[in-house]
């Protein structure tokens, strides 16, 4: 009897169920009225005495741990109940998260030298895509022969009068000269087209950055300064700048100037070809006639303008090695520079 009885306190303890029928059933089947516990306490009296203190307590505790146990999983049942509808109705629990996007490197670098010229007092200034042959060239010096009136070079839309995509972003800047009084300190950021073969290190179209200063007594000194803090706020205190005699025609003098290796900190990688000096950008003092061309008399004012690829300065700040990457929306390329802003 004892044994009997101890075998159904083990069961009881070890029954689960989230089943209320099967709950029910194993109610009725210990403690019903008909139960297993009904019959032990009938046969009771049949106990030998020297057991029956024992046979009497592991009875009492049957019951209580069998009643506690369809309590609690009644309970559990209950509850459960109530989640799922209780889920149903909470408007305030997270739905599935949305993958964040990233910024394009280009729009980063961008907005990176925007906001360093921002800090030294340059306004931004936008313009159209689609130039004439005045905004893009002839405004800019440009003599009729030069190869960038080419076909070969530029995508023109129209030919007399001569339209085109714009090849530089200086276009802008006689629009801006041709529209306010000095002082001007601007740059006009945007998107600009050659006629160039695709490959890694040429493209169709590219970013450019360009900026223009015009004041009276403006100097070359005030140019290589500019620059000098540009170059350090973008790649860094250490960076040294140095500038080369080039040409342009909108420009003169005209230099083209290099920053030191950021890679190598000037000591000479493949990056720098061992020059340890990387080139990043093409300046000079604003050319007389065009100052005369977009209305500002260059006997009072002179200026210094200065034009920088975003895309180079990106493959430099980033390590990308081939234009192509910037436009073919490659979802592991573009997922490296998420986070930033
Ligand atoms: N417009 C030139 C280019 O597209 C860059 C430049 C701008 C050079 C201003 C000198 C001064 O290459």
């Amino acid at each position: 009897m004892l044994e009997r009885a101890k075998e159904l306190l083990e069961e009881t303890i070890a029954f689960v169920s989230k089943d209320a029928q099967q709950i029910e059933e194993f109610r009725i089947k210990i403690l019903g009225s008909k139960g297993e516990l009904k019959k032990l306490f009938a046969e009771f009296r049949n106990v030998p005495a020297e057991q029956k203190k024992e046979f009497g307590l592991v009875l009492n505790d049957l019951r209580e741990k069998a009643e506690a146990k369809i309590a609690e999983l009644k309970a559990e049942i209950a509850n459960s109940e109530g989640n799922t509808s209780q889920k149903r109705e909470d408007y305030t629990r997270p739905t599935n998260l949305n993958e964040l996007g990233s910024r394009h490197p280009i729009s980063l670098v961008k907005n990176e030298i925007i906001e360093i010229f921002k800090r030294i007092g340059f306004s931004v200034s936008e313009g159209p895509e689609i130039e004439d042959d005045w905004h893009n060239f002839s405004a800019l010096n440009f003599p009729p022969e030069h190869p960038a009136r080419d076909m070969q070079d530029t995508f023109f839309v129209e030919k007399d009068p001569d339209i085109a995509l714009r090849t530089h972003t200086s276009s802008v800047q006689v629009r801006v000269m041709e529209n306010s009084n000095p002082p001007i300190r601007t740059i006009s950021p945007g998107r600009v087209y050659r006629n160039e073969a695709i490959s890694a290190r040429a493209h169709c179209f590219f970013h450019q950055v360009e900026g223009l200063y015009i004041d009276k007594g403006v100097s070359f000194a005030d140019l290589k300064q500019t620059l000098l803090f540009f170059a350090q706020e973008m790649f860094g205190k250490e960076t040294k700048i140095r500038l080369r005699p080039s040409y342009f025609p909108f420009t003169e003098p005209s230099a083209e100037m290099d920053v030191s290796c950021s890679i190598c900190s000037g000591k000479g990688c493949n990056v720098c070809k061992y020059t340890g000096y990387l080139e990043i950008l093409g300046c000079g003092m604003v050319d007389p006639n065009v100052l005369e061309n977009c209305g500002i008399d260059s006997k009072v004012y002179t200026g210094f303008a200065f034009g920088m690829g975003v895309e180079r300065i990106t493959q430099l700040k980033y390590n990308v090695n081939d234009l192509r990457l910037y436009s073919e929306n490659d979802k592991e390329f573009l997922d490296q520079f998420k986070g930033s802003f």
